[in-house]
């Protein structure tokens, strides 16, 4: 492990989909999500004028296949922005709405029953 990984303490809060941990790690405020079981740290500020990303709602997205068909993939590693509603897709960081705004995405794993972040 690297000087730059953390262990998450009360990691067992983080047990079921859905479930969130917002903590600060060397400065930097962070949100560590369980989406479907996988694990994923995002800041928890929003880059658009700062409001509090960790704490949006994690929801599906919209989707276009190479048809134009339009879907909905219910997968919810999306979190949206309480302010204005912008959203980041929390495996890649990407913005959802085709939008300039993107975050960071930090390694993030389970192993023996503890969970790490890498910033
Ligand atoms: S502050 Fe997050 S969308 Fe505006």
């Amino acid at each position: 492990m690297s000087d730059r990984t953390h262990q998450i303490e009360d990691a067992d809060r983080l047990d079921e989909h859905g479930s969130r941990i917002i903590i600060e790690i060397d400065g930097v405020s962070v949100a560590v999500l369980n989406v479907n079981g996988e694990y994923h740290t995002i800041p928890t500020v929003c880059p658009h004028v700062g409001g509090p990303l960790g704490e949006g709602a994690l929801a599906g997205q919209a989707t276009i296949d190479e048809c134009g068909e339009i879907g909905y993939d219910d997968t919810e590693e999306v979190i949206e922005c309480p302010w204005h509603t912008r959203r980041f897709d929390v495996t890649t960081g990407e913005n959802a709405d085709a939008s300039c705004f993107q975050i960071p995405t930090f390694d993030t794993w389970e192993e023996n029953g503890e969970i790490y972040v890498a910033l």
